[in-house]
């Protein structure tokens, strides 16, 4: 029976744990976690606690556990050569090592390699790592994107419009990352619409699953300050509403270049999830990141599609045969909106930016998913810490009914909680069209 161990604590990981715990070759699961994931627990043959900066502590629990390989969830493990350590444990696993995760760790890094490999979709860039030069380069950009190199989780970067006006701001901005981190990437602000091609790669094929968008904004509307992500969709003939086959394929033109040249680069295949956040703009898609793992919201709306057997699909990546292997999603609608602590993502002055440990009471969710994130088992039931707290999925063939389940859902979860109801919604939706087009219509 094949064991396989799984590193992470949130509604994504609780979602790859589904989906190797639905395996045919009924694995068994052994789960390393930073803080307990009821979720993944109940799922889980054993659990370890600890923590993500110390490699060695997994694979001591990976070797006694004796797991034939590891599925790295989040990017701080990436980010601290956990990866590095269980290959040298003769543990291999799918995620990135230290060097390749650089291509999520370091922006500066990324925006190189595609300048070196003549890989299309960077917007104008340069890297800085003092203040010389950067009032100059300011003064060429229409819009100003500042990025500090290195994990900021998803909140270290600013747009001008969004974070900060004027220029002044902006080199005010880079003093003050230049301070904390080793550079800052200086960029050209693009206008489009987001979304997130998740791709699996074994460092020579490279396999796109359907698109996602997310939603990053607290409030209706795509109001109010940046999250971890609030929600996601992603619809049955694996388009977006916005997004054409041919647009998709740019996206995937690209990062197979990436994953091409990550391995010219390093000498080392890239084996893991290629997560491309990319923006359809009125020129073609542009890259605005990439992740070495899968989105989290995202991976819920993927995984749960996934028609082929998980383990097979993480031995190809491993072994290098993914171009064997006909991994299939099926053709249905997916719409996950995170359930919150009512003051989460709120600036500390907010009136409801205080946050008390409030317990939630999960009634009659009907057929949704529900994928814990930060959720607190306790003797008398389920308390939330100030994160996302559970992430609710609706499936169906069209995304209307896929929103009304997970509608439903929010409904039947009781406590001082908050989501954003658009998400999904016909209105938002065409909206997002509606912006497309307006955009290639001003480029003609
Ligand atoms: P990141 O941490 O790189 O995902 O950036 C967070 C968010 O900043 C992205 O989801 C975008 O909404 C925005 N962003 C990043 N780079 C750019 C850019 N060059 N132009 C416009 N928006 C950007
Ligand atoms: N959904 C954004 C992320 O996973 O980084």
């Amino acid at each position: 029976m094949t064991h396989v161990l799984l590193i992470g604590n949130g509604a994504r990981e609780h979602a790859i744990a589904e989906a190797i715990r639905r395996s045919a070759q009924t694995p068994l699961l052994y789960s390393f976690m930073k803080t307990n994931n009821p979720g993944i627990a109940s799922l889980s043959e054993k659990i370890c606690l600890g923590r993500y900066d110390e490699p060695e502590a997994i694979v001591a629990f990976a070797r006694d556990a004796g797991v034939a390989f590891a599925v790295v969830g989040p990017e701080d493990p990436l980010s601290h050569g956990v990866v590095d350590a269980l290959t040298a444990a003769g543990i291999p696993a799918v995620g990135p090592t230290r060097s390749l995760a650089r291509l999520e760790t370091s922006k500066s890094f990324t925006r190189n390699l595609l300048e070196k490999y003549d890989i299309p979709g960077n917007p104008r860039f340069r890297n800085f790592t003092s203040l010389d030069g950067i009032d100059a380069f300011l003064g060429e950009l229409d819009g100003i994107v500042l990025k500090p190199d290195g994990l900021t989780g998803g909140k270290g970067v600013l747009v001008q419009g969004d974070h900060f006006q004027t220029r002044a701001e902006a080199l005010e901005h880079c003093r003050d990352i230049l301070r904390i981190h080793p550079g800052v990437t200086v960029e050209e602000k693009l206008e489009g619409e987001e979304f997130s091609l998740q791709c699996l790669s074994d460092g020579r094929t490279v396999v796109p699953t359907p698109p996602v968008q997310d939603h990053k904004r607290r409030f209706v509307g795509d109001r109010g300050p940046n999250t971890g992500g609030m929600g996601s969709y992603s619809c049955a003939d694996h388009l977006l509403p916005f997004l054409d086959a041919d647009a998709v394929a740019e996206g995937l033109a690209i990062t197979r270049k990436v994953a091409e040249a990550i391995r010219l680069e390093t000498g080392i295949p890239y084996k893991g999830v290629l997560y491309g956040g990319f923006m359809l703009t009125r020129t073609g898609v542009k890259l605005i990141e990439y992740n070495a793992r899968f989105g989290d919201p995202e991976a819920m709306n993927i995984l749960p599609l996934l028609r082929t057997d998980f383990i097979d699909v993480c031995r190809a990546i491993i072994d290098g045969t993914l171009d064997r292997l006909d991994i299939v999603f099926e053709k249905k609608a997916t719409v996950c909106k995170y359930i919150v602590p009512k003051g989460y993502g709120l600036p500390e002055d907010h009136p409801d930016a205080s946050f008390e440990s409030s317990r939630i009471v999960i009634g009659d969710v009907q057929t949704a998913r529900l994928y814990y994130s930060s959720i607190n088992q306790r003797s008398d039931g389920l308390y939330m810490t100030p994160s996302r707290a559970i992430g609710v999925v609706g499936i169906a063939d069209a995304l209307p009914e896929a929103e009304r389940i997970a509608e439903r859902a929010v409904a039947g979860v009781h406590g001082p909680v908050d989501h954003r109801p658009d998400i999904g919604t016909e209105p938002l939706i065409r909206k997002r069209i509606e912006h497309m087009k307006k955009l290639k219509a001003e480029s003609i």
